[in-house]
């Protein structure tokens, strides 16, 4: 039965072409096969909506462990592939850090002076690329606030981050990719050592202060900074980007957030449906079960691509536009059940709340540069790659 199931699922995927535009195959996998075994990926890939909402709500069945990872190789064991109890103790721990009081009382303020020190440096410039010169520092020196780890340099957040996420898609086992990843894992590990012993008032809602008051063992310290400065760096990045871009796009809708501030924070819920820039994430099988018809068996592996399941014509009318008008519904952007984003609130106060609105407040006239246009790219991980703008000096 489970031989035939995977017979009559198999699919052939291009994965360029799904890393150019995964919208096409998406849509053609959730009306054929939603359950499509993908031999080149040796996973099933869900596609629909329902059926990810299902997996994650039955944690009994579907696990989050996965020890032969890469993500388990290059970060270690962080909270994000635990489950049951060993997931919610360390989860507990961190929450302080994470919760929406803390984005508005301890991180608000400090993202507000970012934002406006990386704007001191570009408003007199009249064009950037703001992909390089905004969302990209904007992102990685939040997360040195919120991480503890202010001992580190923003430009080595950026680019550790960006070395753990090539070093856990190095399926081909590139030897400088993989070499890179440890040099970022080294990196981090050194930055802890050196700052987990600091001296802490009682303001202090770092990370790293969280996990020190709360006990938490080096190992899991390091493997959840980790899995955070991974995780923390490029979505925020890409969702900030992403929302300027979208906004600069559509300039009625873009009329519309100036003339009602509520709408910013509608609009990033919607970029980040629409181009969700964490596309997938992957689950294990813990016990034989059926899913959009096809039988699994234990130790089965399926990548849920919630970038699919946020264009589910089943779910949004026509989900392929940014529409920030559209109905409020529930996305899979931030994933769902016990792993849903912790880092959700710290986010939203970052792009939504702050970068975004303060930069069109202080940038007159930003328009695209016609000359030098966006390119998107990904799947797994999916947004803008340039943002060349201009404005008035
Ligand atoms: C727009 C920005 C972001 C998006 C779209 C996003 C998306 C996600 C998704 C889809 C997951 C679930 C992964 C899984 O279950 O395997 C996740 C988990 C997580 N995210 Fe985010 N994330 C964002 C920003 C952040 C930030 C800024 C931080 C930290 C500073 C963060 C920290 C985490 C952590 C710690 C988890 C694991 C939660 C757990 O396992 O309980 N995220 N995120």
């Amino acid at each position: 039965m489970f031989a035939e199931a995977q017979e009559l699922t198999a699919e052939t995927v291009d994965f360029e072409e799904m890393w150019r535009d995964p919208y096409p195959l998406f849509k053609r996998l959730r009306a054929n096969n939603p359950v499509a075994w993908v031999p080149q990926a040796n996973h099933f890939m869900v596609t629909r909506f329902d059926d990810i909402v299902h997996v994650e709500r039955n944690q009994d069945t579907f696990r989050s462990l996965e020890p032969r990872s890469l993500v388990h190789k290059v970060m270690g064991h962080s909270f994000m592939r635990k489950d049951g109890d060993a997931h919610l103790a360390e989860r507990t721990i961190v929450s302080p850090s994470f919760s929406p009081a803390a984005a508005k009382k301890i991180w608000a303020e400090k993202f507000r002076l970012i934002a406006t020190d990386l704007l001191d440096q570009i408003e007199g410039k009249g064009k950037a690329d703001l992909f390089v010169d905004y969302a990209t520092p904007m992102a990685a020196r939040c997360l040195c606030e919120v991480t503890g780890l202010t001992n580190v340099d923003w430009r080595d957040i950026a680019r550790w981050s960006q070395a753990m996420m090539d070093a856990v898609q190095n399926y081909a086992g590139d030897a400088e990719i993989a070499r890179l990843g440890r040099e970022a894992s080294d990196g981090i590990d050194a930055a802890i050592d050196e700052m987990i012993g600091a001296r802490r008032t009682d303001e202090d809602k770092s990370l790293l202060a969280m996990m020190a008051a709360g006990g938490m063992p080096l190992d899991s310290v390091r493997a959840n900074l980790k899995v955070i400065i991974g995780g923390g760096q490029n979505e925020p990045r890409d969702a900030n980007a992403g929302l300027i871009w979208a906004l600069l796009s559509n300039p009625d809708q873009l009329a519309a957030v100036r003339a009602d501030d509520a709408l910013w924070m509608r609009g990033f819920e919607e970029y980040v449906r629409w181009i969700s820039p964490i596309g997938m994430y992957p689950r294990t099988v813990d016990k034989p079960t059926e899913l959009g018809g096809v039988m699994l068996q234990p130790d089965d592996r399926l990548f849920l691509l919630v970038g699919s399941a946020n264009r589910d014509e089943a779910k949004f009318e026509q989900a392929d536009r940014f529409d920030l008008h559209r109905e409020k519904k529930q996305h899979l952007a931030f994933g769902s059940g016990p792993h849903f984003c912790a880092g959700a609130w710290v986010a939203r106060m970052q792009v939504a709340n702050i970068a975004v609105p303060m930069l069109f407040a202080r940038l007159k006239g930003l328009a695209l540069d016609e000359d030098d246009p966006v390119r998107c790219g990904g799947w797994a991980f999916r947004g803008v790659l340039n943002l060349p703008v201009r404005w008035d000096k």
